[in-house]
């Protein structure tokens, strides 16, 4: 399996995501860090307990850091997770406790313990990452790749062109993109595609696996605001989807491609995906700036994604 520390601000989908990466037999959970995004810190650190509790989990150190971004304001994405960030998906309590020590310390004590380089799985803000990057450089070379899910290189959903997660700290995914380290983008792209059919969601919330009554329940959560501004199921696996890429990235169309994020004016958050065959006038001029390769998640055959998502829930099988 390869050794995995995930980073969330859980978050109706990044509930999705941990149920997946717990269940999955390719994936080493080393630890799971904690960084305010869709809910506030404390909330986000609350429900990545529970949701560990639901899915089995065995003792994965959890630690929270970051409970604003680098520059920008704090700002929760409440109306698309509800004010406990999983969209009133009630969990039992549990005795699980996170780490006495901060996310960035428990992500730099994982990375040097581990024999092998670690792939980061970054499914919020990245603040804990930067912070992370900047605090200890020296744990750059344990860091195997990072995958993460954010930006997009055709829509936004927070504003027109930026997604939530890198405009929720655009400084700290710029400290990510330039760091040298190899960066894997799963963006809107991809990330709006693979959706749970309702009656399968439906399905899953009578099943006598308790972990798939969880899925069941946070799918029907999974709401989008519609054209009259009513809300409607979009049934996304969302960062789920993230992990999927790790174990199965052959799902993907995946191309190698410059890609900064714009820190200011209205576009602010926006990954700038430069995906031209030739160079244009910038590179005449002289104008060129220097930009980071990335790779990029373009297509996804979204019904494997499913199915991949579905299939290994099941065998988190707890009743
Ligand atoms: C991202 O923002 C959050 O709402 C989701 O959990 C996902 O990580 C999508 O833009
Ligand atoms: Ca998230």
């Amino acid at each position: 399996p390869v050794s995995v520390l995930l980073d969330v601000d859980t978050g109706v989908d990044d509930a999705l995501a941990i149920l997946f990466a717990v269940a999955h037999p390719g994936i080493n959970l080393l630890g799971v860090s904690c960084v305010a995004g869709n809910a506030a810190l404390p909330q986000v650190m609350i429900n990545t307990l529970k949701v560990l509790d639901a899915a089995g989990a065995g003792d994965i150190p959890v630690a929270g850091d970051a409970s604003r971004p680098l520059l920008a304001p704090a700002r929760d994405a409440s109306h698309v997770h509800g004010a406990d960030g999983l969209g009133g998906v009630e969990l039992p309590e549990t005795n699980r406790r996170a780490l006495d020590i901060g996310a960035v310390e428990m992500l730099r004590q994982q990375l040097e313990a581990a024999a092998e380089p670690v792939t980061i799985i970054a499914l919020a803000p990245q603040t804990n990452l930067a912070l992370l990057l900047r605090t200890y450089p020296e744990v750059a070379p344990k860091i195997a790749r990072v995958i993460f899910m954010g930006g997009s290189a055709s829509v936004g959903n927070a504003t027109a062109v930026a997604e939530f997660n890198v405009w929720h700290d655009p400084e700290a995914a710029a400290i990510v993109l330039d760091s040298g380290i190899r960066t894997f983008m799963y963006g809107l792209d991809v990330f709006n595609l693979v959706s749970v059919p309702q009656q399968t969601a439906v399905a899953l919330q009578s099943s006598d696996s308790r972990a798939e009554r969880l899925a069941g329940n946070l799918l029907a959560h999974r709401i989008g605001v519609g054209a009259d501004k009513e809300p409607v199921y979009t049934g996304l696996i969302g960062d789920a989807g993230a992990v999927c890429a790790l174990v199965d990235p052959d799902a993907l169309v995946i191309e190698r491609l410059p890609v900064f994020v714009e820190l200011g004016g209205t576009s602010r958050g926006q990954t700038v995906v430069d995906r031209r065959q030739f160079p244009g006038e910038d590179a005449l001029h002289g104008l060129h700036a220097q930009v980071g390769l990335t790779d990029v998640a373009l297509k996804v055959d979204a019904e494997r994604y499913v199915e991949l998502f579905l299939s290994t829930i099941a065998t988190l099988d707890w009743r």
